[in-house]
């Protein structure tokens, strides 16, 4: 199967993309850990793009485009599978990384989408950030980054539901239970994809199913 997820910083695509990879057996091409490993060894790679990431900037397309059609081209000769986590992040990455795919007959059949708030989001990643000491998990930082997504990242969701492939999920919840339900659903899907084409398929939105087993009427109890 082959994935991309899209969501804002801190919405779970490391701890989700690292799950759909074992499960599905498939790699986990990650572009912010393939940027920090280059700035953990000061390659010129890393030396250049250092400065941008502790900012929170994106760095230039050519680079992340490139590092992605390299890890492509493993994957393909790997069985062809793969989840793709932090990339695009830009309409023109969505366009370019899309005429690679078609070259190399890699093209996604899954967008995954994950939602949260953007409190939730500056809460885990400061949370993280005691832990791990990453140079772009200050608050300054981590709301310039949503800032980012919103204005530039965003907005590729939507072409992504035209194209039919995309899934929409509750990140909001517990991380055990949001990976529960994107195994449940790729699972589900996994046979159809190959056969189903683009054009016959529908965006799907999984948000309201906390709803749908009772969990606002529980949210909406009085405690005790
Ligand atoms: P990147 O590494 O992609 O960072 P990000 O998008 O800011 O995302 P994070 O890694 O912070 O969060 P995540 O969504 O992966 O969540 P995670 O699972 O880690 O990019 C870093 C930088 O590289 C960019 O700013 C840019 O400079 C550059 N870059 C990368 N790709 C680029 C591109 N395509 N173009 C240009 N530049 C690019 O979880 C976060 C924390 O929350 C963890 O502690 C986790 O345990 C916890 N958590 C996860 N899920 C839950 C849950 N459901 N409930 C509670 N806690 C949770």
């Amino acid at each position: 199967m082959r994935v991309l997820m899209i969501a804002p910083p801190g919405a779970g695509k490391g701890t989700q993309g690292a799950l759909i990879a074992a499960h599905l057996g498939i790699p986990h091409i990650a572009t912010g850990d393939l940027l920090r490993d280059h700035v953990a060894r000061q390659s010129d790679l890393g030396q250049a793009v250092q400065e941008r990431l502790t900012r929170g900037e994106l760095v230039p397309d050519e680079i992340v485009v490139e590092m992605v059609r390299e890890a492509w081209l493993d994957a393909k000769a790997a069985g062809g599978g793969y989840v793709l986590d932090g990339m695009p992040r830009t309409m023109d990455q969505a366009r370019a990384i899309h005429r690679i795919a078609r070259e190399l007959d890699m093209i996604a059949n899954v967008a995954l989408h994950l939602k949260a708030e953007d409190d939730e989001l500056v809460r885990r990643l400061l949370a993280r950030a005691a832990l791990e000491h990453r140079a772009d998990d200050t608050e300054e930082v981590i709301r310039h980054r949503l800032a980012l997504y919103h204005d530039v990242t965003h907005p590729i969701v939507d072409w992504y539901g035209e194209r039919g492939i995309l899934v929409t999920v509750d990140a909001m919840r517990p991380a055990e239970q949001v990976g529960r339900e994107i195994l449940t659903a790729l699972e589900v899907m996994r046979p159809l994809v190959d056969f189903v084409p683009e054009e016959a398929r529908r965006p799907i939105d999984l948000t309201s199913l906390g709803a749908a087993f009772g969990e606002a009427e529980a949210s909406a109890r009085p405690p005790g």
